[in-house]
C-alpha cells in the first residue's frame, strides 16, 4: 500500500516538474480548483495586460504592464521575480514608514511605475494580482522582511558607485544594444514599450533610480541576452534616466478617501 503510493507522488512530481513551471528546489506548483483557481488564473493574466484590460486599465496612466520589468509574469528568476516574493511579507517599509502587506506592495507600483491611480485595496485587481504572486510561492517558508519591502529574489544591487556612470558612454551603449527594440527616442515600438516619456514610468518608480534601473538592466535587458558589464548596465541607465519621464506627486496618485479600501465581499454573498 504504502509504497504504491509514494510512487504514484513520486510520479506526479515527475510529471508537474516536467511542465516546466518550477525552477530547482521548488515545490511543484499547480493551480487550486475552484474559485480560488479562477482569481490566480485572472491575476495572471492582469500582471501581463495591465495596460489594456478593461480591470487594471483605469488604473494604468503609461503604456507598462506589470511584466514589462517583472519578466515573463514575474517568473524570471532574475529580473523582477516574483517566485518568493509573497514569503517577506508583511514587510517593513522605509519609504512609508509603515509595514506593508503584499497588496500594498502591488499597489504601490500602480502607482509609481504604472504611473497610475492606486486601486482601492480589496478590489478585483488587487486581490487577483495579490493570489497570483502568492501562489508563486506556494510551498515556501515564511521570511517576513524587517528592512525592506523585498522577497527573497529581490534584484541584488551593482557593486558600483552612482557617480561612476557615463551616460555619454551611455548613449552609444543604447544605439548598439537598445534602440532597435525601443527606437532612438526611446518612445518604443511595438511591444518594445517605451523607456522615457510620458508614456514610461514616472520619477517615483524604482527604475527612476539610476543605480536601481542599472542592476535590473544587468539581470533583464537586452531581453533574452543580457549581456552588459556592471560599468555598461550603469553607464546605459544614466543615458535613459538623462530624459525626460513624468514627475510623481502622490495626490495625484491616490483614489478618494472613500475608495482606499472597500469592503471585500460579493453582492451576493451569504454574509451580506
Ligand atoms: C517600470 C518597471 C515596473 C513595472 C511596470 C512594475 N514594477 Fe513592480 N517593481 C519594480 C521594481 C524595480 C521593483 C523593486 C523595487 C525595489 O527594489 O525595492 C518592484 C517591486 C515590486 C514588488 C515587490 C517585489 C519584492 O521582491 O518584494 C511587487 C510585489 C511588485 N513590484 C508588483 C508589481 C505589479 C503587480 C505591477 C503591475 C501592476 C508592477 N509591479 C509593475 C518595477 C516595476
Ligand atoms: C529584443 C528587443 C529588446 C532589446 C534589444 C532591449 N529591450 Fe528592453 N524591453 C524589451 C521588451 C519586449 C520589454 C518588455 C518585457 C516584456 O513585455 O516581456 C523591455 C523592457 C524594458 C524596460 C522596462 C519597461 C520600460 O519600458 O521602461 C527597460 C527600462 C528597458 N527594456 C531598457 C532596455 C535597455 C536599456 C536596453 C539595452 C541595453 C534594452 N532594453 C534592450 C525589448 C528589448
Amino acid at each position: 500500500m504504502r509504497i504504491t503510493f509514494g510512487l504514484g507522488a513520486a510520479a506526479l512530481v515527475l510529471v508537474l516538474g516536467a511542465a516546466g513551471a518550477d525552477g530547482p528546489g521548488e515545490t511543484p506548483r499547480e493551480i487550486p480548483p475552484g474559485p480560488l483557481g479562477d482569481v490566480i488564473r485572472l491575476g495572471e493574466t492582469l500582471v501581463q495586460e495591465t495596460a489594456t484590460h478593461p480591470m487594471t486599465k483605469p488604473y494604468v496612466g503609461n503604456a507598462l504592464n506589470c511584466t514589462s520589468c517583472h519578466l515573463a509574469n514575474g517568473t524570471d528568476p532574475e529580473a523582477g521575480t516574483f517566485l518568493g516574493t509573497a514569503t517577506a511579507y508583511p514587510a517593513y517599509s522605509p519609504r512609508e514608514g509603515r509595514v506593508l502587506t503584499l497588496e500594498d506592495r502591488i499597489l504601490n507600483c500602480f502607482m509609481r511605475s504604472c504611473h497610475g491611480v492606486r486601486p482601492p485595496l480589496g478590489s478585483e485587481p488587487s486581490v487577483a494580482i495579490a493570489a497570483y504572486i502568492t501562489w508563486l510561492s506556494a510551498g515556501q517558508p515564511l521570511r517576513m522582511n524587517p528592512k525592506r519591502p523585498a522577497g527573497p529574489g529581490a534584484i541584488r544591487p551593482l557593486g558600483l558607485a552612482a557617480e561612476s556612470a557615463d551616460a555619454e558612454r551611455g548613449k552609444a551603449l543604447y544605439a548598439e544594444n537598445c534602440a532597435d527594440c525601443h527606437a532612438d527616442d526611446g518612445r518604443g515600438r511595438k511591444e518594445n514599450p517605451p523607456v522615457w516619456g510620458d508614456r514610461s514610468y514616472n520619477q517615483g518608480a524604482g527604475l527612476a533610480n539610476t543605480p536601481q534601473l542599472a542592476a535590473w538592466l544587468k539581470v533583464a535587458m537586452p531581453l533574452d541576452d543580457p549581456h552588459l558589464t556592471e560599468q555598461e548596465a550603469l553607464d546605459v541607465a544614466a543615458y535613459v534616466n538623462s530624459h525626460d519621464r513624468p514627475a510623481f506627486r502622490l495626490e495625484d496618485h491616490l483614489p478618494p478617501d472613500d475608495k482606499l479600501g472597500e469592503y471585500n465581499a460579493a453582492a451576493d454573498a451569504p454574509g451580506r
